[in-house]
């Protein structure tokens, strides 16, 4: 398996190399060289096998709002990843801690607004312009509207900080929930990843993880608990759920 990624690693990179050696360096060479039919021959082999390797990758957008420690550990888990890389970090706030690490990462920035996401193609379009297969929401408030929720059905996952059905719906999140969890004396809250679809929280489970919840926490160190289970967690389920598309865990 270690042998399958990093061999898929090298012919992709290897194909990239080449490319770009050939546009810049080789092409006018080959052009007067009597191999030149054959060497364009090999080109376009090699274009080929370039284009299927981009197909076969994954190329995530991640959605947030704040903090974005779980989209960094989304990045840090797919760095160098063979098939899969964040391709695109999308925001509604500017001045967002996630847009500070998608720029020390170097990935692009995405910054939406209202109307077009609500009233226009909800930015679909744009993904689709970044090559994006499959969205990650990691602490993004805004509702997906319809447009964007069809044009990633099944390619689109949430994580909540509650144990859904529990906890879930318009109203609830950050805070919100761990004060609800503490209020109702729950003895144990957790997360839930699920696939997204046109109702708040209401998608089909994918995982779920759980923690106790002791009559001393706060919602303070309860949120730090599912922060722990999330930063554990999301990356691999994202990962299986790319990989593995049948599995559900
Ligand atoms: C997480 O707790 C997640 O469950 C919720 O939003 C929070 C985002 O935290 N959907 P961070 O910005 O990733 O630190």
């Amino acid at each position: 398996m270690a042998l399958v990624r990093i061999s898929g690693k090298l012919v992709y990179r290897g194909v990239f190399v080449f490319q770009t050696l050939y546009r810049f360096y080789l092409a006018p060479v080959i052009l007067i060289s009597r191999w030149g039919k054959q060497l364009h021959l090999f080109t376009l082999l090699l274009y080929l096998l370039y284009f299927i390797m981009s197909a076969l990758i994954h190329k995530i957008a991640i959605f947030a709002s704040g903090a974005g420690s779980n989209a960094q550990k989304i990045i840090d888990h797919f760095h160098q990843h063979p098939q899969i890389q964040v391709g695109l970090i999308v925001c509604n706030k500017p001045g967002a801690g996630v847009i500070g690490i998608a720029e020390k990462h170097q990935i692009p920035v995405l910054l939406i607004e209202k109307e077009p996401f609500f009233r226009g193609d909800a930015y679909v379009s744009a993904l689709q312009a970044h090559g994006i297969s499959f969205v990650v929401l990691a602490g993004f408030l805004w509702k997906i509207p319809p447009a964007l929720v069809a044009a990633y059905r099944g390619a689109m996952v949430n994580i909540h900080p509650a144990l859904l059905p529990k906890y879930g719906g318009k109203g609830m999140y950050g805070s919100h929930v761990h004060e609800a969890v503490i209020a109702n004396k729950e003895t144990e809250s957790g997360i839930t990843i699920h696939y997204v679809n046109e109702f708040f929280d209401e998608g089909a489970p994918i995982f779920q993880a759980s923690c106790a919840v002791l009559p001393s926490d706060t919602p303070e160190t309860l949120a730090a608990k599912i922060h722990a289970l999330e930063h554990q967690y999301f990356p691999i389920i994202i990962e299986k759920c790319l990989l593995k598309p049948t599995a559900i865990l």
